[in-house]
């Protein structure tokens, strides 16, 4: 899905930086790609470009846990059960500043409750916008050419874009910038 808002983003003119986890997608060309392994690195990449943008839009599935620690060798087996300890790793959108100048779409992949863990995600996630779709369907979401979600804006107002190829509803995406850029250029005129 990020892949196709980044290529729709191009095609209506945007200048697009995508910051990417390992995926075996072609980028489209055109754009300043830059590759990270880890939610440490993207968050970071990220931060590094928080100036330069006016939207941000995290369509990354992040791992929230980590390994707690990396064995330098392979791990022999031994007993019938392991137990690998996680921790935490950074949620980006949450801890980004809070004062800011550029709109933040972000993504809620939900298996169940899909309309009030997206509100809840909204509001915890200082989003303008939180595009909302159930990864518990096989025939859209991950890994496949389309998708169904639902837009839930800051504002309480909700759209629903019907199955369709991800391609179509990353246009719609990025029809909606505008909108939400509006809205923060308008909030700065009144500063
Ligand atoms: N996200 C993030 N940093 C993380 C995890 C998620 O910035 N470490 C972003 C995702 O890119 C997405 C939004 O937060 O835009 C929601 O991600 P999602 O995986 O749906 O939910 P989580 O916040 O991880 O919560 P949970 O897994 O408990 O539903």
């Amino acid at each position: 899905m990020g892949y196709a808002i980044a290529a729709a983003a191009l095609e209506a003119g945007h200048e697009v930086v995508l910051v990417s986890g390992p995926v075996s997608i072609q980028p489209p060309s055109g754009l300043d790609l830059i590759r990270v392994t880890t939610a440490q690195e993207m968050g970071d990449a990220i931060d590094a470009r928080l100036g330069d943008i006016d939207m941000l839009v995290m369509a990354a599935a992040v791992a929230d846990y980590r390994p707690a620690a990396i064995s330098a060798q392979k791990i022999k087996k031994g007993e019938d059960i392991l137990r690998l300890e996680l921790v935490r790793t950074r949620d980006i959108l949450s801890s980004l500043p809070a004062c800011r100048k550029f709109s933040v779409i972000g993504f809620a992949a939900e298996t169940e409750n899909v309309a009030i863990n997206a509100k809840k995600k909204l509001a915890a996630k200082r989003c303008d916008l939180v595009v909302a779709n159930d990864v518990s369907r096989a025939d859209i979401g991950f890994d496949g050419d389309e998708n169904e979600v639902t837009f839930f804006f800051a504002d309480g107002t909700r759209r629903e874009i019907l199955r369709a190829p991800k391609k179509e509803i990353a246009r719609e995406l990025v029809k909606v910038f505008a909108i939400l850029r509006k809205s923060v250029d308008k909030t700065s005129s009144d500063d």
